[in-house]
Protein backbone atom coordinates (compact mmCIF):
# COMPACT_ATOMS: atom_id res chain seq x y z
CA UNK A 1 0.00 0.00 0.00
CA UNK A 2 1.51 3.74 -0.85
CA UNK A 3 2.41 5.86 1.99
CA UNK A 4 -0.36 7.91 3.03
CA UNK A 5 -0.04 11.86 3.45
CA UNK A 6 -2.27 14.44 4.85
CA UNK A 7 -5.12 15.62 2.78
CA UNK A 8 -4.02 19.60 2.29
CA UNK A 9 -2.28 20.33 -0.43
CA UNK A 10 1.53 20.73 0.30
CA UNK A 11 1.68 23.56 -2.39
CA UNK A 12 -0.46 25.71 -5.12
CA UNK A 13 -0.19 22.87 -8.35
CA UNK A 14 -1.09 19.94 -6.60
CA UNK A 15 -4.07 18.69 -7.69
CA UNK A 16 -6.42 15.71 -6.79
CA UNK A 17 -6.82 13.18 -9.78
CA UNK A 18 -8.99 10.70 -8.38
CA UNK A 19 -8.98 8.01 -5.92
CA UNK A 20 -6.17 5.00 -5.46
CA UNK A 21 -8.80 3.11 -5.92
CA UNK A 22 -9.70 3.16 -9.46
CA UNK A 23 -6.74 2.30 -10.75
CA UNK A 24 -6.62 -1.36 -9.91
CA UNK A 25 -3.23 -3.13 -8.78
CA UNK A 26 -0.70 -3.86 -11.47
CA UNK A 27 -2.66 -1.46 -13.84
CA UNK A 28 -2.48 2.33 -15.05
CA UNK A 29 -5.14 4.88 -15.55
CA UNK A 30 -5.15 7.78 -17.61
CA UNK A 31 -6.69 11.08 -16.36
CA UNK A 32 -7.68 14.31 -18.03
CA UNK A 33 -6.40 17.37 -16.19
CA UNK A 34 -7.76 20.70 -17.95
CA UNK A 35 -6.34 20.58 -21.17
CA UNK A 36 -3.36 17.94 -20.17
CA UNK A 37 -3.42 14.06 -19.47
CA UNK A 38 -1.66 12.56 -17.48
CA UNK A 39 -1.05 8.79 -16.94
CA UNK A 40 -1.11 7.35 -13.43
CA UNK A 41 0.39 3.69 -12.95
CA UNK A 42 0.17 1.66 -9.94
CA UNK A 43 2.43 -1.72 -9.94
CA UNK A 44 2.52 -4.39 -7.07
CA UNK A 45 5.37 -2.75 -5.28
CA UNK A 46 3.29 -0.29 -3.91
CA UNK A 47 4.66 2.56 -5.47
CA UNK A 48 2.95 5.17 -7.55
CA UNK A 49 3.76 6.63 -10.64
CA UNK A 50 2.75 10.04 -13.01
CA UNK A 51 3.65 10.38 -16.53
CA UNK A 52 2.60 12.51 -19.40
CA UNK A 53 -0.02 9.81 -20.61
CA UNK A 54 0.93 9.65 -24.68
CA UNK A 55 4.27 8.12 -25.59
CA UNK A 56 6.86 10.40 -26.69
CA UNK A 57 7.36 7.70 -29.98
CA UNK A 58 3.90 7.69 -31.38
CA UNK A 59 1.69 8.53 -29.10
CA UNK A 60 0.62 5.50 -27.78
CA UNK A 61 -1.27 5.25 -24.92
CA UNK A 62 1.02 4.24 -22.38
CA UNK A 63 -2.21 3.22 -19.59
CA UNK A 64 -2.55 0.78 -21.65
CA UNK A 65 0.94 -0.49 -21.51
CA UNK A 66 2.41 -3.56 -19.40
CA UNK A 67 3.93 -2.53 -15.81
CA UNK A 68 7.28 -4.47 -15.81
CA UNK A 69 8.68 -4.03 -12.47
CA UNK A 70 9.01 0.11 -12.52
CA UNK A 71 8.94 0.34 -16.53
CA UNK A 72 5.92 0.57 -18.69
CA UNK A 73 5.94 -0.78 -21.87
CA UNK A 74 4.17 0.92 -24.41
CA UNK A 75 0.94 -0.94 -25.92
CA UNK A 76 2.11 -0.11 -29.68
CA UNK A 77 5.89 -1.01 -30.56
CA UNK A 78 6.51 -2.01 -26.89
CA UNK A 79 9.40 0.62 -26.40
CA UNK A 80 10.16 0.70 -22.59
CA UNK A 81 10.42 3.77 -19.99
CA UNK A 82 11.84 4.06 -16.69
CA UNK A 83 8.84 4.90 -14.26
CA UNK A 84 11.27 6.49 -11.69
CA UNK A 85 13.03 8.63 -14.19
CA UNK A 86 11.07 8.67 -17.45
CA UNK A 87 14.16 7.30 -19.07
CA UNK A 88 13.92 5.20 -22.00
CA UNK A 89 15.31 1.57 -21.38
CA UNK A 90 16.69 0.00 -24.77
CA UNK A 91 15.55 2.91 -27.13
CA UNK A 92 16.61 6.20 -28.44
CA UNK A 93 13.21 7.84 -27.35
CA UNK A 94 13.24 10.88 -26.05
CA UNK A 95 12.11 10.75 -22.13
CA UNK A 96 8.57 10.69 -20.06
CA UNK A 97 7.60 13.54 -18.26
CA UNK A 98 7.19 12.76 -14.92
CA UNK A 99 4.98 14.31 -12.55
CA UNK A 100 5.05 13.54 -8.32
CA UNK A 101 2.19 11.93 -6.98
CA UNK A 102 1.34 10.42 -3.50
CA UNK A 103 -1.54 9.29 -1.92
CA UNK A 104 -3.41 11.27 0.89
CA UNK A 105 -5.15 10.23 3.73
CA UNK A 106 -8.65 9.78 2.27
CA UNK A 107 -6.71 7.66 -0.26
CA UNK A 108 -6.93 10.56 -2.95
CA UNK A 109 -4.15 10.72 -5.80
CA UNK A 110 -2.57 14.04 -5.49
CA UNK A 111 -0.51 15.06 -8.24
CA UNK A 112 1.52 18.12 -8.30
CA UNK A 113 1.67 19.59 -12.05
CA UNK A 114 4.06 22.88 -13.00
CA UNK A 115 1.44 25.33 -14.37
CA UNK A 116 -0.27 25.17 -18.21
CA UNK A 117 1.92 26.46 -20.49
S1 LIG B 1 4.04 4.65 -29.78
FE1 LIG B 1 4.95 3.88 -27.98
S2 LIG B 1 6.54 2.62 -28.69
FE2 LIG B 1 5.66 3.45 -30.48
Amino acid sequence: MPERTPTKPVLNFERSIGHINSIPLGEGRTFNLGTRRIAVFRPRNGRIYATQAECPHRGGPLADGVLADNNIVCPLHEFRFNLERGQPVGNECEALKIYPVRVDDAGELMALLDPER
